[in-house]
């Protein structure tokens, strides 16, 4: 059975638990929030009232294991489909596909093109396919045209756009005559203040604080227009951030001439693609040339990263311990704060929180980590379709279920091809009986 069976198998095993619900399936609304890089801890650097009251009369996971690599697109892309990177197909935030021979790159708003999508589905699609209307404020990817879609609403990505107009139309849509049922909400900080500053500066402090009002206004403005008591609140991020220096620059010219290959993605996980005939050379210059640098060939990727079976995984990876910097040249300067690393560092975990009609109140789980023995995916099986469409035909318009699949990935991105019961253990006490 492949993984995505598995993970299908899984979701269908914890329909009983749905079934327990006291609530009517076809009224059920999601709302997913994620503000980008807010860190597991930062909920207690400063008061944050409003995440506390969330906490309070909803549940919280202190630590949850996000996927690697810890960045923006690819956990995002996570808690839409449920799978880790080497199967949903978006490995990183800058990609050079060799069979498609297209890029992808974020820093160059490059992120349009549908086929580095289509790997798998996600949620606002398969959402819409059983019957249902999505509605998205600049969450990574939907207004991309991804198997031939969009969601019913969304706003094409304007970093400029305020926080409060995003909210506005996210109440608009949930409150219109044909009302969405799942809502997808993006905020950039405290990412870009996170990068700017460094996790450790004191100035996060008025950041977070920020964030905080930014939450407290979508509350308020939900129960102006009486969504508070009947919404699934889910307040999530992509990953957390950490400090990073001027002292720890592994500046790859040092060991490697740039003729030799090609950066696809800088720090702190490089891919290297070396240039035809030139991968032994460029394997043998960074093997061993910085303490602080573990350079993989593409098969020898621990298997805990999920993330080797992918034509989008360059041929050797170089991962900069915590904290570490990846330049070709120290002149191109750093950021104070970054994130990327290994998955099972807790500063690159994210929060999660829940509250509304399907969570209990007032409950905190310590941490949903991965279990120690994981199965992955073969090449070749992601060329199937994904399981969230599989999940999607087989169990159609039960919006609860499209509740499990969101919930579900989230907790526990990493549990796909765990045992079901484990699964059911998983999130049962965060839902209500
Ligand atoms: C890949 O695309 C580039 C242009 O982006 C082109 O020059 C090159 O010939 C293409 N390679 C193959 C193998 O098609
Ligand atoms: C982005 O949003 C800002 C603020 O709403 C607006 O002034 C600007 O015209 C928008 N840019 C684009 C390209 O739509
Ligand atoms: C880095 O760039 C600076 C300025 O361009 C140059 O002087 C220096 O030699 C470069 N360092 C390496 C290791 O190539
Ligand atoms: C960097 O490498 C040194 C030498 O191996 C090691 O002592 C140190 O712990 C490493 N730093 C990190 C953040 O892992
Ligand atoms: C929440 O739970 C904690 C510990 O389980 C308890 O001390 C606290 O009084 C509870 N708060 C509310 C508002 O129920
Ligand atoms: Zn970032």
């Amino acid at each position: 059975m492949t993984s995505k069976l598995l993970c299908a198998a899984f979701v269908l095993a914890a329909l009983p638990l749905s079934i327990t619900f006291s609530l009517q399936p076809d009224q059920q609304k999601v709302l997913l929030v994620s503000f980008d890089g807010f860190r597991w801890d930062y909920l207690y650097r400063v008061p944050t009232p409003h995440f506390h009251h969330v906490m309070k009369h909803g549940v919280r996971v202190k630590q949850v294991t996000n996927i690697f690599i810890t960045k923006t697109y690819p956990n995002h892309y996570t808690l839409v489909t449920g799978l880790f990177a080497e199967n949903h197909g978006v490995v990183a935030n800058d990609m050079f596909d060799p069979m498609l021979n297209k890029s992808f790159s974020l820093d160059n708003m490059n992120i349009y093109d549908s086929e580095f999508w289509e790997e798998a589905t996600p949620i606002w699609i398969t959402n819409q396919r059983a019957g249902h209307a999505s509605g998205a404020a600049m969450w990574p990817g939907t207004d991309v045209k991804i198997h031939e879609s969009f969601p019913a609403h969304y706003m094409p990505y304007n970093a400029s756009v305020s926080f409060e107009e995003r909210v506005a139309k996210i109440i608009e849509w949930f409150t219109s005559k044909e009302p969405i049922n799942l809502g997808l909400l993006y905020w950039e900080d405290p990412d870009d203040m996170g990068h700017h500053l460094g996790p450790d500066s004191p100035l996060m402090g008025p950041v977070i604080s920020d964030i905080d009002n930014k939450l407290g206004y979508l509350m308020q403005m939900l129960k102006k227009a009486n969504l508070w008591d009947t919404l699934n609140l889910i307040i999530t991020s992509d990953h957390g951030m950490t400090q990073c220096s001027e002292e720890r620059v592994i500046e790859l010219d040092q060991y490697l001439d740039r003729d030799l290959y090609l950066l696809i993605d800088g720090s702190p996980v490089a891919a290297i693609l070396p240039k035809e005939g030139k991968f032994d050379e460029v394997y043998e210059a960074l093997a061993h040339a910085h303490p602080n640098l573990t350079v993989y060939k593409k098969e020898e990727i621990p298997e805990r990263w999920h993330y080797k079976y992918n034509n989008r995984v360059q041929p050797i990876i170089a991962v900069a311990d915590e904290g570490w910097y990846i330049l070709q040249n120290k002149s191109e300067g750093l950021m104070l704060g970054n994130h990327g690393y290994d998955n099972a560092l807790a500063e690159m975990h994210p929060i999660f929180l829940a509250h509304g009609p399907a969570f209990r109140k007032n409950f905190t789980k310590e941490a949903m980590s991965p279990p120690p023995h994981r199965g992955h995916g073969k090449p070749g099986e992601r060329e199937q379709e994904s399981n969230a469409y599989f999940i999607g035909v087989t169990l159609g318009s039960i919006i609860v279920i499209v509740f499990f699949i969101i919930f579900f990935k989230h907790l526990i991105l990493s549990q796909i091809p765990a045992l079901p019961s484990m699964q059911g253990e998983i999130a049962q006490p965060l839902l209500q009986a």
